[in-house]
């Protein structure tokens, strides 16, 4: 039978997932000495390295079992994969920021919010009952209000700094978020046994660190 692929989003998480692997007591030599290889060897298993969309869209499809991947992505994506386990690391929130002073709620003009999660913002609004015109921006989403393109953004915030250093304010705090593991469907059938026993072992190592 085919190795279990375990899908890894590539960057922020990467480091924390590796520490947990070998906290679990896997061999990560080759996760830790990559080079630019994209798809390593680790003990029984292999490990895909990926872009946090691309990791639920392997997952979903069966292109590989398991994935890890942000809430953030998850909830964007809207993907179909079990959602199994929090790990617990990765934690930041969704939050609705301005710029300092601005009054969002304020006043009955067309508000207009950048986000590089419009589904999320979009349902954050809906909730609200509030027309809202949502545009998604790739990157530095902080940039929009501070060139007077948009009202409000709709992000990830972490420490807050990426906010605070340009002069951005939360005005309301939307979902909490952090790393969590997903299975593919027709895996979690099929691989039962030993997608069990290696979700017990993250969950375990989890706890511990
Ligand atoms: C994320 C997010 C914020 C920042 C928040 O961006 O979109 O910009 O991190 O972190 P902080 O609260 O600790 O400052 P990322 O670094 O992923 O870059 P990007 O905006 O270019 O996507």
């Amino acid at each position: 039978m085919n190795p279990i692929r375990i899908a890894l989003t590539k960057g922020r998480l990467e480091k924390r997932a590796v520490e947990l692997f070998g906290a679990i007591g896997f061999d990560c030599s080759q996760l830790l000495n990559k080079g630019r290889r994209l798809i390593l060897p680790m003990d029984s298993y292999e490990v895909v390295l990926a872009k946090a969309q691309d990791v639920i869209t392997y997952v979903e499809h069966g292109a590989c079992d398991v994935g890890l991947v942000g809430k953030d992505t998850i909830v964007e994506s809207g993907c179909t994969a079990y959602e199994m386990l929090d790990l617990g690391f990765g934690k930041c929130r969704f939050a609705l920021a301005c710029r300092e002073g601005a009054d969002f709620y304020h006043g009955y003009h067309e508000r207009v919010v950048a986000s590089k999660y419009p589904h999320v913002a979009k349902a954050f609004f809906e909730q609200k009952g509030m027309d809202v015109k949502i545009i998604k921006i790739e990157g530095s989403v902080e940039l929009a209000p501070l060139l007077d393109f948009a009202h409000a953004i709709v992000d990830i915030v972490e420490t807050g700094s990426t906010l605070r250093e340009n002069g951005l304010v939360v005005i309301e705090d939307i979902m909490p978020i952090s790393a969590r593991v997903i299975v593919n469907q027709a895996s979690m059938k099929l691989r039962r046994a030993a997608l069990e026993q290696l979700l017990e072992e993250m969950a375990v190592a989890v706890k511990v660190n």
